[in-house]
Protein backbone atom coordinates (compact mmCIF):
# COMPACT_ATOMS: atom_id res chain seq x y z
CA UNK A 1 0.00 0.00 0.00
CA UNK A 2 0.86 3.35 -0.53
CA UNK A 3 3.54 4.96 1.76
CA UNK A 4 2.32 8.44 2.75
CA UNK A 5 4.69 10.66 3.57
CA UNK A 6 5.18 14.76 3.84
CA UNK A 7 5.62 15.41 0.02
CA UNK A 8 2.11 13.35 -0.23
CA UNK A 9 -0.36 15.52 -1.65
CA UNK A 10 -4.20 15.53 0.76
CA UNK A 11 -7.07 16.39 -0.98
CA UNK A 12 -9.93 17.34 1.19
CA UNK A 13 -13.49 17.77 0.13
CA UNK A 14 -15.88 19.59 1.57
CA UNK A 15 -14.46 23.16 3.21
CA UNK A 16 -16.96 23.55 6.36
CA UNK A 17 -16.54 22.74 9.91
CA UNK A 18 -14.72 19.46 9.44
CA UNK A 19 -12.86 19.95 6.03
CA UNK A 20 -11.61 23.35 6.57
CA UNK A 21 -9.96 22.05 10.02
CA UNK A 22 -8.80 18.91 8.22
CA UNK A 23 -7.06 20.78 5.46
CA UNK A 24 -5.82 23.01 8.45
CA UNK A 25 -4.16 19.36 10.26
CA UNK A 26 -2.57 18.31 7.19
CA UNK A 27 -1.24 21.54 6.30
CA UNK A 28 0.13 22.07 9.75
CA UNK A 29 1.93 18.72 8.89
CA UNK A 30 3.21 20.19 5.85
CA UNK A 31 1.64 18.44 3.42
CA UNK A 32 0.42 20.21 -0.34
CA UNK A 33 -3.55 20.11 0.34
CA UNK A 34 -6.22 20.29 -1.84
CA UNK A 35 -9.59 21.80 -0.94
CA UNK A 36 -12.90 21.32 -2.69
CA UNK A 37 -16.15 22.41 -1.76
CA UNK A 38 -19.71 22.03 -4.25
CA UNK A 39 -20.41 25.41 -3.20
CA UNK A 40 -19.53 28.55 -4.78
CA UNK A 41 -16.86 30.41 -2.77
CA UNK A 42 -17.02 27.90 -0.13
CA UNK A 43 -13.43 26.52 0.08
CA UNK A 44 -12.40 29.84 -0.17
CA UNK A 45 -14.49 31.23 2.79
CA UNK A 46 -12.86 27.10 4.60
CA UNK A 47 -8.90 28.51 4.31
CA UNK A 48 -10.03 32.07 5.05
CA UNK A 49 -11.43 30.72 8.49
CA UNK A 50 -8.50 28.96 8.87
CA UNK A 51 -6.41 32.28 8.47
CA UNK A 52 -8.27 33.95 10.98
CA UNK A 53 -8.02 30.96 13.45
CA UNK A 54 -4.06 31.20 13.00
CA UNK A 55 -3.98 34.75 12.99
CA UNK A 56 -5.43 34.29 16.74
CA UNK A 57 -2.41 31.95 17.51
CA UNK A 58 -0.68 34.42 16.20
CA UNK A 59 -1.47 36.94 18.36
CA UNK A 60 -1.12 34.75 21.60
CA UNK A 61 2.42 34.34 20.10
CA UNK A 62 1.17 30.66 19.75
CA UNK A 63 2.95 30.40 16.30
CA UNK A 64 4.68 32.64 14.46
CA UNK A 65 3.43 34.30 11.01
CA UNK A 66 6.14 32.96 9.18
CA UNK A 67 4.64 29.37 9.62
CA UNK A 68 1.07 30.01 9.64
CA UNK A 69 1.98 32.13 5.93
CA UNK A 70 3.74 28.78 4.90
CA UNK A 71 0.89 27.09 6.24
CA UNK A 72 -2.01 29.15 4.32
CA UNK A 73 0.12 28.64 1.39
CA UNK A 74 -0.15 25.10 1.10
CA UNK A 75 -3.89 24.79 1.44
CA UNK A 76 -4.82 25.38 -2.75
CA UNK A 77 -8.25 25.58 -3.54
CA UNK A 78 -9.83 23.82 -6.59
CA UNK A 79 -12.37 24.19 -8.26
CA UNK A 80 -12.81 21.19 -9.74
CA UNK A 81 -12.95 17.66 -8.33
CA UNK A 82 -11.00 16.60 -11.59
CA UNK A 83 -8.21 18.54 -9.88
CA UNK A 84 -7.96 16.32 -7.25
CA UNK A 85 -5.99 13.61 -9.51
CA UNK A 86 -2.39 14.26 -7.67
CA UNK A 87 -3.95 13.21 -4.28
CA UNK A 88 -2.67 10.50 -2.45
CA UNK A 89 -5.50 10.54 -0.19
CA UNK A 90 -8.85 12.29 -0.38
CA UNK A 91 -10.70 12.72 2.94
CA UNK A 92 -14.17 13.14 2.82
CA UNK A 93 -16.23 16.06 4.98
CA UNK A 94 -19.51 16.53 2.71
CA UNK A 95 -23.10 16.28 4.23
CA UNK A 96 -23.98 13.22 6.25
CA UNK A 97 -25.90 11.43 3.26
CA UNK A 98 -24.61 8.11 2.03
CA UNK A 99 -26.21 8.88 -1.44
CA UNK A 100 -23.76 11.76 -2.09
CA UNK A 101 -21.20 10.51 -0.70
CA UNK A 102 -21.07 7.08 -2.88
CA UNK A 103 -21.41 9.22 -5.65
CA UNK A 104 -18.39 11.48 -4.55
CA UNK A 105 -16.29 8.93 -4.05
CA UNK A 106 -17.47 6.77 -7.24
CA UNK A 107 -16.28 10.12 -9.14
CA UNK A 108 -12.85 10.19 -7.09
CA UNK A 109 -12.30 6.63 -8.67
CA UNK A 110 -11.79 7.77 -11.84
CA UNK A 111 -9.91 10.82 -11.22
CA UNK A 112 -7.43 9.85 -8.56
CA UNK A 113 -4.67 6.47 -8.99
CA UNK A 114 -5.73 3.42 -8.29
CA UNK A 115 -3.59 3.76 -5.10
CA UNK A 116 -5.19 6.62 -3.65
CA UNK A 117 -6.30 6.30 -0.15
CA UNK A 118 -10.64 7.70 -0.52
CA UNK A 119 -11.64 8.65 3.64
CA UNK A 120 -14.61 9.61 4.99
CA UNK A 121 -15.53 11.45 7.82
CA UNK A 122 -18.65 9.75 8.21
CA UNK A 123 -20.06 10.41 12.02
CA UNK A 124 -22.42 7.92 11.42
CA UNK A 125 -22.37 6.01 7.81
CA UNK A 126 -21.45 2.76 7.23
CA UNK A 127 -17.84 2.59 5.70
CA UNK A 128 -19.07 -0.93 4.18
CA UNK A 129 -22.11 0.71 2.97
CA UNK A 130 -20.32 3.25 1.06
CA UNK A 131 -17.53 1.37 -0.11
CA UNK A 132 -19.96 -1.18 -1.64
CA UNK A 133 -20.70 1.03 -4.59
CA UNK A 134 -17.06 1.26 -5.32
CA UNK A 135 -14.40 -0.49 -7.41
CA UNK A 136 -11.91 -0.44 -4.92
CA UNK A 137 -13.65 -0.71 -1.53
CA UNK A 138 -10.36 -1.61 -0.17
CA UNK A 139 -8.95 1.85 -0.38
CA UNK A 140 -11.83 2.95 1.36
CA UNK A 141 -11.39 3.25 5.02
CA UNK A 142 -13.07 6.25 7.97
CA UNK A 143 -10.84 9.12 9.52
CA UNK A 144 -13.40 10.00 12.17
CA UNK A 145 -11.83 13.38 13.17
CA UNK A 146 -13.52 14.96 16.26
CA UNK A 147 -14.80 19.08 16.44
CA UNK A 148 -12.63 21.08 16.34
CA UNK A 149 -10.41 19.26 14.20
CA UNK A 150 -7.27 21.02 14.90
CA UNK A 151 -7.76 20.32 18.26
CA UNK A 152 -9.36 17.24 19.41
CA UNK A 153 -6.79 14.24 19.62
CA UNK A 154 -8.34 11.56 17.98
CA UNK A 155 -9.42 9.86 15.13
CA UNK A 156 -11.04 6.78 14.97
CA UNK A 157 -9.68 4.61 11.54
CA UNK A 158 -13.03 3.01 10.40
CA UNK A 159 -12.40 -0.19 8.69
CA UNK A 160 -14.95 -1.98 6.39
CA UNK A 161 -16.17 -5.22 5.88
CA UNK A 162 -13.55 -4.61 2.61
CA UNK A 163 -11.09 -2.22 3.69
CA UNK A 164 -7.57 -3.38 3.29
CA UNK A 165 -5.87 -3.89 6.85
CA UNK A 166 -2.76 -2.21 5.23
CA UNK A 167 -4.95 1.52 4.11
CA UNK A 168 -6.37 1.19 7.62
CA UNK A 169 -2.87 0.90 8.93
CA UNK A 170 -1.37 3.86 6.76
CA UNK A 171 -4.06 5.99 7.88
CA UNK A 172 -3.13 5.05 11.54
CA UNK A 173 0.38 5.97 10.69
CA UNK A 174 -0.78 9.37 9.24
CA UNK A 175 -2.94 10.41 11.68
CA UNK A 176 -0.10 9.58 14.49
CA UNK A 177 2.88 11.68 11.97
CA UNK A 178 0.02 14.31 12.20
CA UNK A 179 -0.25 14.97 15.98
CA UNK A 180 -3.30 12.59 16.86
CA UNK A 181 -3.86 9.95 18.62
CA UNK A 182 -5.72 7.32 16.19
CA UNK A 183 -7.51 3.83 17.21
CA UNK A 184 -8.29 1.20 14.86
CA UNK A 185 -12.34 0.87 14.89
CA UNK A 186 -14.50 -1.30 13.20
CA UNK A 187 -17.61 -0.20 11.21
CA UNK A 188 -20.43 -0.19 13.83
CA UNK A 189 -23.07 1.98 14.27
CA UNK A 190 -21.40 4.82 16.84
CA UNK A 191 -18.37 3.80 15.81
CA UNK A 192 -16.23 3.80 19.47
CA UNK A 193 -17.10 7.43 21.06
CA UNK A 194 -20.84 8.16 19.59
CA UNK A 195 -21.63 4.55 21.14
CA UNK A 196 -19.43 4.40 24.33
CA UNK A 197 -20.57 7.81 25.23
CA UNK A 198 -24.22 7.25 24.96
CA UNK A 199 -24.90 6.53 28.55
CA UNK A 200 -23.07 9.53 29.59
CA UNK A 201 -26.00 11.77 28.89
CA UNK A 202 -28.25 8.70 29.15
CA UNK A 203 -28.14 8.17 32.70
CA UNK A 204 -27.82 11.91 33.59
CA UNK A 205 -31.34 12.03 31.84
CA UNK A 206 -32.58 9.15 33.81
CA UNK A 207 -31.90 10.72 36.98
CA UNK A 208 -33.67 13.86 36.64
CA UNK A 209 -36.56 12.12 35.00
CA UNK A 210 -36.97 9.89 37.90
CA UNK A 211 -36.53 12.47 40.45
CA UNK A 212 -33.17 11.74 41.59
CA UNK A 213 -32.11 15.33 41.28
CA UNK A 214 -32.55 18.27 38.95
CA UNK A 215 -29.94 19.39 35.92
CA UNK A 216 -27.82 21.58 37.53
CA UNK A 217 -27.07 19.26 40.62
CA UNK A 218 -26.36 16.50 37.83
CA UNK A 219 -23.62 19.12 36.17
CA UNK A 220 -22.22 20.01 39.04
CA UNK A 221 -21.52 16.64 40.71
CA UNK A 222 -20.22 15.03 36.72
CA UNK A 223 -17.85 18.05 37.17
CA UNK A 224 -17.23 18.31 40.73
CA UNK A 225 -17.26 14.70 42.23
CA UNK A 226 -16.68 13.02 38.29
CA UNK A 227 -13.67 15.06 37.12
CA UNK A 228 -15.79 15.58 33.62
CA UNK A 229 -15.29 18.73 31.80
CA UNK A 230 -19.09 19.61 31.16
CA UNK A 231 -21.66 17.77 33.05
CA UNK A 232 -24.15 16.08 30.42
CA UNK A 233 -26.78 18.63 30.32
CA UNK A 234 -24.64 21.42 29.39
CA UNK A 235 -22.93 19.83 27.35
CA UNK A 236 -26.28 18.86 25.19
CA UNK A 237 -27.04 21.90 25.47
CA UNK A 238 -23.81 22.38 23.81
CA UNK A 239 -23.62 20.30 20.74
CA UNK A 240 -27.66 21.19 20.80
CA UNK A 241 -30.36 18.87 21.35
CA UNK A 242 -31.91 18.21 17.53
CA UNK A 243 -28.23 16.81 17.25
CA UNK A 244 -27.48 14.78 20.23
CA UNK A 245 -30.94 13.42 20.05
CA UNK A 246 -30.31 12.43 16.63
CA UNK A 247 -26.95 10.54 17.35
CA UNK A 248 -28.95 8.51 20.07
CA UNK A 249 -31.96 7.89 17.90
CA UNK A 250 -29.99 6.28 15.03
CA UNK A 251 -27.60 4.61 16.87
CA UNK A 252 -30.68 2.97 18.88
CA UNK A 253 -32.26 2.10 15.45
CA UNK A 254 -29.10 0.86 14.04
CA UNK A 255 -28.78 -1.48 17.08
CA UNK A 256 -32.17 -3.14 16.28
CA UNK A 257 -33.53 -0.96 19.06
CA UNK A 258 -31.33 -2.18 21.62
CA UNK A 259 -32.35 -0.67 24.83
CA UNK A 260 -29.38 0.31 25.88
CA UNK A 261 -29.57 3.01 23.64
CA UNK A 262 -33.08 4.11 24.01
CA UNK A 263 -33.53 7.71 23.52
CA UNK A 264 -34.90 10.03 26.46
CA UNK A 265 -38.28 11.87 26.05
CA UNK A 266 -36.91 14.68 28.57
CA UNK A 267 -34.84 15.32 25.26
CA UNK A 268 -37.19 14.73 22.83
CA UNK A 269 -39.64 17.42 24.52
CA UNK A 270 -37.01 19.85 24.12
CA UNK A 271 -36.23 19.32 20.40
CA UNK A 272 -40.27 19.42 20.33
CA UNK A 273 -40.17 22.68 21.66
CA UNK A 274 -37.38 23.82 19.85
CA UNK A 275 -35.32 24.22 23.08
CA UNK A 276 -32.02 22.95 20.89
CA UNK A 277 -29.86 24.89 23.20
CA UNK A 278 -26.96 27.10 23.35
CA UNK A 279 -28.02 27.82 19.66
CA UNK A 280 -31.63 28.70 20.11
CA UNK A 281 -31.14 30.77 23.37
CA UNK A 282 -32.63 27.67 25.56
CA UNK A 283 -31.90 24.03 26.36
CA UNK A 284 -31.84 23.20 29.66
CA UNK A 285 -30.45 26.11 30.81
CA UNK A 286 -31.60 29.88 29.56
CA UNK A 287 -29.25 31.83 27.21
CA UNK A 288 -30.88 34.84 27.33
CA UNK A 289 -28.97 38.03 28.92
CA UNK A 290 -29.80 38.02 32.70
CA UNK A 291 -31.73 34.84 32.88
CA UNK A 292 -31.49 33.17 36.03
CA UNK A 293 -30.84 29.65 36.04
CA UNK A 294 -31.09 26.94 38.74
CA UNK A 295 -28.21 26.39 40.97
CA UNK A 296 -27.12 22.53 42.13
CA UNK A 297 -28.40 22.19 45.62
CA UNK A 298 -26.32 22.41 48.44
CA UNK A 299 -27.03 20.89 52.21
CA UNK A 300 -26.67 23.66 54.52
CA UNK A 301 -23.51 23.59 56.58
CA UNK A 302 -23.68 20.91 59.67
CA UNK A 303 -21.15 20.85 62.58
CA UNK A 304 -18.47 18.38 62.08
CA UNK A 305 -18.01 14.84 63.52
CA UNK A 306 -15.00 14.54 66.28
CA UNK A 307 -14.69 10.30 65.63
CA UNK A 308 -16.14 7.95 63.11
CA UNK A 309 -15.16 4.12 62.90
CA UNK A 310 -14.31 2.56 59.76
CA UNK A 311 -14.71 -0.85 59.50
CA UNK A 312 -13.14 -3.04 56.79
CA UNK A 313 -11.19 -1.88 53.32
CA UNK A 314 -13.40 0.83 51.54
CA UNK A 315 -12.05 0.17 48.21
CA UNK A 316 -12.11 2.50 45.85
CA UNK A 317 -13.28 5.05 48.45
CA UNK A 318 -10.72 3.95 50.86
CA UNK A 319 -8.97 7.96 50.47
CA UNK A 320 -12.03 9.25 52.06
CA UNK A 321 -9.32 7.56 55.51
CA UNK A 322 -6.72 9.88 55.21
CA UNK A 323 -8.86 13.12 54.56
CA UNK A 324 -10.95 12.47 57.40
CA UNK A 325 -8.13 11.95 59.29
CA UNK A 326 -6.68 15.16 57.58
CA UNK A 327 -9.73 16.99 58.74
CA UNK A 328 -8.87 16.28 62.41
CA UNK A 329 -11.59 13.76 62.56
CA UNK A 330 -10.49 10.64 64.81
CA UNK A 331 -10.57 7.62 63.00
CA UNK A 332 -11.30 4.24 64.11
CA UNK A 333 -10.16 1.27 62.27
CA UNK A 334 -12.33 -1.95 63.01
CA UNK A 335 -12.71 -5.57 60.93
CA UNK A 336 -15.94 -5.65 58.78
CA UNK A 337 -17.99 -9.22 58.68
CA UNK A 338 -19.49 -8.38 55.61
CA UNK A 339 -19.59 -4.76 53.74
CA UNK A 340 -17.23 -1.84 54.68
CA UNK A 341 -18.60 1.05 55.41
CA UNK A 342 -18.24 4.47 57.81
CA UNK A 343 -19.74 5.03 60.85
CA UNK A 344 -20.35 8.29 61.44
CA UNK A 345 -22.73 9.14 64.66
CA UNK A 346 -26.09 7.61 63.52
CA UNK A 347 -25.24 7.20 60.02
CA UNK A 348 -23.78 4.16 58.19
CA UNK A 349 -22.49 5.19 55.03
CA UNK A 350 -21.40 3.22 52.12
CA UNK A 351 -20.39 3.71 48.41
CA UNK A 352 -22.94 2.92 46.47
CA UNK A 353 -23.72 -0.07 45.08
CA UNK A 354 -26.51 0.34 42.74
CA UNK A 355 -29.19 -0.71 44.88
CA UNK A 356 -31.66 1.69 46.67
CA UNK A 357 -30.34 2.75 49.71
CA UNK A 358 -33.60 1.89 51.08
CA UNK A 359 -33.66 -1.37 49.50
CA UNK A 360 -29.67 -1.72 51.07
CA UNK A 361 -30.98 -0.69 54.37
CA UNK A 362 -33.70 -3.18 54.60
CA UNK A 363 -31.30 -5.92 52.98
CA UNK A 364 -29.05 -5.34 55.98
CA UNK A 365 -31.23 -3.96 58.88
CA UNK A 366 -30.31 -0.78 59.01
CA UNK A 367 -33.03 1.91 58.65
CA UNK A 368 -29.51 4.70 58.80
CA UNK A 369 -27.82 4.03 55.61
CA UNK A 370 -26.68 7.02 53.89
CA UNK A 371 -25.18 5.78 49.85
CA UNK A 372 -22.52 8.13 48.85
CA UNK A 373 -21.11 8.42 45.38
CA UNK A 374 -18.23 7.76 43.30
CA UNK A 375 -15.70 10.21 42.92
CA UNK A 376 -12.90 10.11 40.23
CA UNK A 377 -10.32 11.25 42.72
CA UNK A 378 -11.79 12.10 46.67
CA UNK A 379 -9.20 14.55 47.48
CA UNK A 380 -10.12 16.71 44.29
CA UNK A 381 -13.41 16.07 44.23
CA UNK A 382 -15.31 19.67 45.53
CA UNK A 383 -18.65 18.13 45.57
CA UNK A 384 -20.33 14.86 46.70
CA UNK A 385 -23.62 12.99 46.66
CA UNK A 386 -25.72 11.34 49.79
CA UNK A 387 -28.78 9.58 48.99
CA UNK A 388 -30.30 8.49 52.10
CA UNK A 389 -32.48 5.76 52.28
CA UNK A 390 -36.49 6.50 53.05
CA UNK A 391 -36.44 5.79 56.71
CA UNK A 392 -33.13 7.33 57.69
CA UNK A 393 -32.99 9.63 60.50
CA UNK A 394 -32.50 13.15 60.54
CA UNK A 395 -29.73 12.86 62.87
CA UNK A 396 -28.14 10.46 60.27
CA UNK A 397 -28.58 12.25 57.57
CA UNK A 398 -27.02 15.67 59.29
CA UNK A 399 -23.78 13.18 60.80
CA UNK A 400 -23.59 12.28 57.10
CA UNK A 401 -23.61 15.79 55.64
CA UNK A 402 -21.75 16.84 58.30
CA UNK A 403 -18.86 14.34 57.65
CA UNK A 404 -18.85 15.48 54.22
CA UNK A 405 -18.37 18.53 54.89
CA UNK A 406 -15.78 18.63 57.24
CA UNK A 407 -13.48 17.07 55.00
CA UNK A 408 -14.05 20.26 52.18
CA UNK A 409 -17.13 18.91 50.27
CA UNK A 410 -19.74 20.32 49.06
CA UNK A 411 -23.21 18.29 49.52
CA UNK A 412 -25.54 17.22 47.41
CA UNK A 413 -28.32 15.38 48.61
CA UNK A 414 -30.66 13.29 46.00
CA UNK A 415 -33.82 11.64 46.66
CA UNK A 416 -33.23 7.85 47.07
CA UNK A 417 -31.97 7.06 42.98
CA UNK A 418 -29.77 4.04 42.08
CA UNK A 419 -26.27 4.06 41.13
CA UNK A 420 -26.57 7.73 41.88
CA UNK A 421 -24.66 10.50 39.65
CA UNK A 422 -21.33 8.98 38.96
CA UNK A 423 -21.38 5.55 40.03
CA UNK A 424 -23.91 4.76 37.47
CA UNK A 425 -22.89 6.76 34.57
CA UNK A 426 -19.15 5.73 34.95
CA UNK A 427 -20.66 1.79 35.57
CA UNK A 428 -22.69 2.20 32.12
CA UNK A 429 -19.77 3.85 30.48
CA UNK A 430 -17.31 1.18 31.33
CA UNK A 431 -20.47 -1.31 30.18
CA UNK A 432 -21.02 -0.11 27.12
CA UNK A 433 -16.75 0.17 26.57
CA UNK A 434 -16.52 -3.77 27.30
CA UNK A 435 -19.04 -4.42 24.80
CA UNK A 436 -17.88 -2.10 21.70
CA UNK A 437 -14.65 -4.72 23.41
CA UNK A 438 -16.45 -7.65 23.32
CA UNK A 439 -17.91 -8.02 20.25
CA UNK A 440 -14.65 -6.65 18.11
CA UNK A 441 -15.19 -3.03 17.76
CA UNK A 442 -11.82 -2.35 18.96
CA UNK A 443 -9.02 -2.91 21.61
CA UNK A 444 -9.40 -2.10 25.42
CA UNK A 445 -7.21 0.17 25.17
CA UNK A 446 -8.76 2.07 21.82
CA UNK A 447 -11.69 2.27 24.19
CA UNK A 448 -9.69 4.87 26.83
CA UNK A 449 -7.86 6.45 24.26
CA UNK A 450 -11.16 7.21 22.06
CA UNK A 451 -13.34 8.67 25.26
CA UNK A 452 -10.09 10.79 26.40
CA UNK A 453 -8.94 12.12 22.90
CA UNK A 454 -12.83 12.48 21.28
CA UNK A 455 -14.36 13.39 24.06
CA UNK A 456 -12.42 14.82 27.00
CA UNK A 457 -12.95 12.32 29.72
CA UNK A 458 -10.58 12.27 32.62
CA UNK A 459 -10.16 9.35 32.38
CA UNK A 460 -10.72 6.17 30.37
CA UNK A 461 -13.72 4.37 31.70
CA UNK A 462 -12.20 0.94 31.41
CA UNK A 463 -9.19 2.15 33.03
CA UNK A 464 -11.83 3.88 35.41
CA UNK A 465 -13.82 0.96 36.34
CA UNK A 466 -10.55 -1.18 37.10
CA UNK A 467 -9.64 1.42 39.73
CA UNK A 468 -13.27 0.88 41.04
CA UNK A 469 -12.81 -2.66 40.89
CA UNK A 470 -14.49 -4.57 38.04
CA UNK A 471 -16.09 -6.24 40.85
CA UNK A 472 -17.48 -3.60 42.26
CA UNK A 473 -18.84 -2.51 39.19
CA UNK A 474 -20.59 -5.89 38.37
CA UNK A 475 -22.53 -5.45 41.34
CA UNK A 476 -23.45 -1.78 40.89
CA UNK A 477 -24.71 -3.32 36.99
CA UNK A 478 -26.27 -6.42 38.68
CA UNK A 479 -28.11 -4.02 41.05
CA UNK A 480 -29.45 -1.70 38.61
CA UNK A 481 -30.59 -4.74 36.08
CA UNK A 482 -32.30 -6.19 39.27
CA UNK A 483 -34.17 -2.50 39.79
CA UNK A 484 -34.67 -1.69 36.84
CA UNK A 485 -35.46 -4.73 35.36
CA UNK A 486 -34.42 -3.96 31.89
CA UNK A 487 -32.47 -5.05 29.49
CA UNK A 488 -30.64 -1.38 29.31
CA UNK A 489 -28.36 -2.44 32.29
CA UNK A 490 -27.59 -6.06 31.56
CA UNK A 491 -24.00 -6.35 32.41
CA UNK A 492 -21.39 -6.79 29.32
CA UNK A 493 -20.28 -10.41 29.02
CA UNK A 494 -16.98 -9.39 29.10
CA UNK A 495 -17.11 -7.70 32.15
CA UNK A 496 -18.48 -11.07 33.92
CA UNK A 497 -15.99 -12.81 32.18
CA UNK A 498 -13.05 -10.70 33.08
CA UNK A 499 -14.89 -10.95 37.60
CA UNK A 500 -15.03 -14.57 36.62
CA UNK A 501 -11.41 -14.86 35.60
CA UNK A 502 -10.45 -13.01 38.94
CA UNK A 503 -9.86 -9.44 37.92
P1 LIG B 1 -20.70 21.34 7.13
O1 LIG B 1 -22.10 21.50 6.73
O2 LIG B 1 -20.07 22.35 8.02
O3 LIG B 1 -19.78 21.28 5.80
C1 LIG B 1 -20.06 20.43 4.73
C2 LIG B 1 -19.48 21.07 3.47
O4 LIG B 1 -19.55 20.12 2.41
C3 LIG B 1 -20.25 22.30 3.02
O5 LIG B 1 -19.37 23.38 2.81
C4 LIG B 1 -20.91 21.86 1.70
O6 LIG B 1 -21.00 22.89 0.75
C5 LIG B 1 -19.96 20.77 1.24
N1 LIG B 1 -20.57 19.79 0.36
C6 LIG B 1 -21.79 19.22 0.46
N2 LIG B 1 -21.97 18.33 -0.51
C7 LIG B 1 -20.84 18.33 -1.26
C8 LIG B 1 -20.41 17.61 -2.40
N3 LIG B 1 -21.21 16.72 -2.99
N4 LIG B 1 -19.18 17.85 -2.87
C9 LIG B 1 -18.37 18.75 -2.30
N5 LIG B 1 -18.72 19.48 -1.21
C10 LIG B 1 -19.94 19.26 -0.71
O7 LIG B 1 -20.58 19.88 7.73
P2 LIG B 1 -19.55 19.29 8.79
O8 LIG B 1 -20.08 19.51 10.15
O9 LIG B 1 -18.20 19.77 8.46
O10 LIG B 1 -19.66 17.73 8.51
C11 LIG B 1 -19.08 17.12 7.39
C12 LIG B 1 -18.94 15.63 7.61
O11 LIG B 1 -18.16 15.41 8.78
C13 LIG B 1 -20.23 14.86 7.82
O12 LIG B 1 -20.08 13.59 7.24
C14 LIG B 1 -20.34 14.77 9.33
O13 LIG B 1 -21.09 13.65 9.74
C15 LIG B 1 -18.89 14.59 9.69
N6 LIG B 1 -18.52 14.99 11.07
C16 LIG B 1 -18.99 16.15 11.63
C17 LIG B 1 -18.61 16.51 12.90
C18 LIG B 1 -19.10 17.77 13.54
O14 LIG B 1 -18.98 17.92 14.77
N7 LIG B 1 -19.65 18.72 12.80
C19 LIG B 1 -17.66 15.68 13.69
C20 LIG B 1 -17.15 14.55 12.97
C21 LIG B 1 -17.60 14.21 11.73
Amino acid sequence: MSHLNTESVIGVIGAGTMGAGIAQVAAKAGHPVLLFDAMDGAAERGKDGVAKGLAKLVARGKMSQQDVDALIDRIQVINSLNDMAPAALVVEAIVERLDIKQQVFGDLETICGENTILASNTSSISLTAIGARLQRPQNLVGMHFFNPAPIMKLVEVISGLDTDPAVADAIFALSAAWGKKPVHAKSTPGFIVNRVARPFYAEGMRVVQEGGTDFATMDALLKQCGGFRMGPFELMDLIGHDVNYAVTSSVFEAYYQDPRFLPSLLQLELVNAGHLGRKTGKGFYNYAAGAENPQPKTAADVAAPRQVTIEGDLGAAEPLATLIEQAGITVHRAESSNNACIRVGDATLMLSNGQFTTAHAAEIGNRNLVHFDLALDYSQASRIALAPGDHAEQSAVDAAVGLFQAIGKSVSLLDDIPGMAVMRTVAMLANEGFDAVNQGVCSEEAVDIAMQGGVNYPRGPLAWAQAVGLSTVLTVLENLAATYGEDRYRVSPLLRRKVAGGA
